[in-house]
């Protein structure tokens, strides 16, 4: 059995955010399921919103964060995080990290989809990966910090679980070491969940092959409330192409004049906002949704051949490089693009400190429904808020020392496989693997209905039955694991849609086209009902 003050599950923004600041209070360990650098972090294009210009303040961003959230973003938890950008960007460079800058020596500024101003700081294209390597070397080079790769935690280890009364408390987890192929029990007191989001759960999404719900998952099993999960932001811009078919194209080509024509090269979204192609990402990917169905057309353009090929290659030279790659020179060619799923704005419900609903289990970053994004998330928020909770989650955990308790001293039990088998027949895996992204997509995503969120409901019992009894029947591994998270997080989504009897934001539903102007709107909560 292995002991830490604390322990972190994943490597993104928040996870290492939250390690490094832990590390000076007491032991850390970092628990991610493949290679560290493989997170959703590393994969952001975008950047990381900061009022930096004169001409932009404070109450503009938090405008627009609170426009594009649809009438469902926490007031005080916009505030709180928008006016914690510079101090969290000073913190951030303070690690190495480097943000463009102009010849002036001002940061050089971007815009994106719903920022009435130019606020986002950037790294060229490819801002996640200069975050994620720098905050990553940090943290291999702190002696407090041990990151323990290929371990996928399975569950959370709950005083309820143990059968011990009282508040409901975390007291560790069992994680599968890959490598052996044994599972190990951690204990500690304070949890982080930085696990990211569930894209995986879609057909057609811009996420890594990580982000598979499992910290929604895991944190629900364990009873910890789960809000809002029926808002899956759909990017309305991946790019189109049978080579490649995650790879974004970010809106920061957008935000520098690219516009959204179709295939007969007229534009389009002035037809449905005026605010043309830099509409919110909820408006534009419905607006896209709309016109391939219109139109029979498998997707549309975004055309930015007003650009030289120097200002492509230097501003956004990995997208300008991957795009070359499959036969495409965005100076020349309008890059062929369809939405996909790539934000999940709900998740497990916690405060503006990250803490959920159980004592000691945090959760930060995309797996967490802080009140921030509300129905649909304003671009490049997301990273901001992963270094800003995390740096309060560690002020929390440290004001209540709930890493200090003395863990109790009953005995966790090992894990034990009773008569499971090696799993003889992958294929089921694969199979009900491909059936739920693919249910999903056709019925759960930019538009919906009853019908659709009722069939999807009777297909997720069924994949869910069998899921059990593999998991029950079989020896454990990753596969199955980020299966069983998978038709886990599929069903939140799907419930929590049905639970919205409204279109707002990212959910719309053909059956209730409307918004409800209740004041305040409500969030959708779920919680594991004990049998
Ligand atoms: C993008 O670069 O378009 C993605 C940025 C984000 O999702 O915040």
């Amino acid at each position: 059995m292995r002991e830490y003050d604390f322990l972190v599950v994943g490597t993104g923004i928040s996870g290492l955010s939250f390690a490094l600041k832990a590390a000076e209070h007491g032991t850390v360990a970092v628990l991610t399921k493949r290679k560290s650098e493989n997170s959703n972090t590393a994969w952001a294009q975008g950047g990381i919103c900061c009022v930096a210009d004169p001409k932009d303040s404070f109450e503009s961003h938090i405008k627009d964060t609170l426009e594009a959230g649809a009438g469902l973003c926490n007031n005080e938890v916009v505030r709180t995080i928008v006016e914690s950008a510079p101090k969290a960007i000073d913190q951030m460079m303070a690690c190495g990290i480097n943000f463009d800058r102009q010849d002036d020596g001002k940061f050089a500024l971007g815009k994106e989809g719903g920022h009435t101003q130019r606020r986002i700081l950037y790294s060229k294209d490819t801002t996640g990966k200069e975050i994620s390597n720098k905050l990553l070397q940090a943290a291999q080079e702190c002696s407090n910090i041990t990151i323990l790769e290929d371990h996928f935690v399975i569950d959370l280890i709950t005083t309820e679980k143990l059968g011990i009364e009282g508040e409901n408390s975390i007291v560790g987890l069992y994680a599968l070491d890959e490598s052996t192929g044994q599972i190990l029990t951690f204990r500690s007191n304070t949890v982080i969940l930085c696990t990211g989001g569930c894209g995986r759960v879609y057909l057609y999404t811009t996420n890594p092959n990580v982000a598979t719900g499992d910290g929604l998952a895991m944190a629900y099993r364990a009873g910890a409330t789960v809000a809002n999960m029926e808002f899956i932001q759909f990017h309305p811009t991946c790019l189109y192409h049978h080579d490649l078919n995650n790879f974004l194209i970010s809106e920061a080509i957008r935000g520098e004049g690219g516009i959204l024509i179709g295939k007969d090269g007229n534009e389009f979204m002035e037809r449905h906002d005026p605010r043309g192609s830099l509409a919110p990402r909820d408006i534009v990917a419905r607006a896209i949704d709309h016109e391939i169905k219109r139109t029979g057309e498998p997707c549309v353009f975004v055309d930015i051949t007003h650009k030289s090929k120097e200002y492509l290659s230097e501003r956004f030279p990995n997208i300008y490089k991957t795009c070359l790659s499959v036969g495409i020179d965005p100076a020349n060619d309008p890059i062929p693009v369809v939405p996909a799923a790539h934000y999940q704005c709900g998740g497990v419900q916690t405060d503006i400190d990250g803490r959920t609903s159980l004592s000691g289990l945090y959760a930060v970053g995309e797996v967490a429904c802080t009140g921030l994004h509300g129905a649909n998330r304003l671009a490049s928020n997301s990273l901001l808020e992963g270094a800003v909770v995390a740096a309060r989650a560690l002020d929390n955990a440290v004001k209540n020392k709930s890493h200090k308790k003395k863990i109790s001293e009953q005995t966790i039990p090992e894990w034990t496989s009773g008569d499971a088998e090696d799993v003889d027949e992958l294929v089921v895996i694969y199979h009900n693997w491909d059936e739920i992204r693919r249910l999903m997509w056709d019925y759960v995503s930019i538009v919906r209905t009853n019908k659709r969120l009722k069939r999807a409901t009777t297909r997720i019992q069924n994949l869910r039955h069998e899921v059990q009894e593999f998991y029950w029947n079989f020896k454990i591994c990753s596969d199955l694991l980020e299966l069983r998270n998978l038709v886990e997080t599929a069903s939140l989504i799907v419930n929590c849609a049905q639970l919205r009897d409204e279109s707002r934001g990212l959910h719309y539903t053909l059956d209730f086209p409307e918004t409800q102007n209740s004041s305040p709107a409500q969030d959708t909560v779920i919680k594991l009902q004990k049998e």
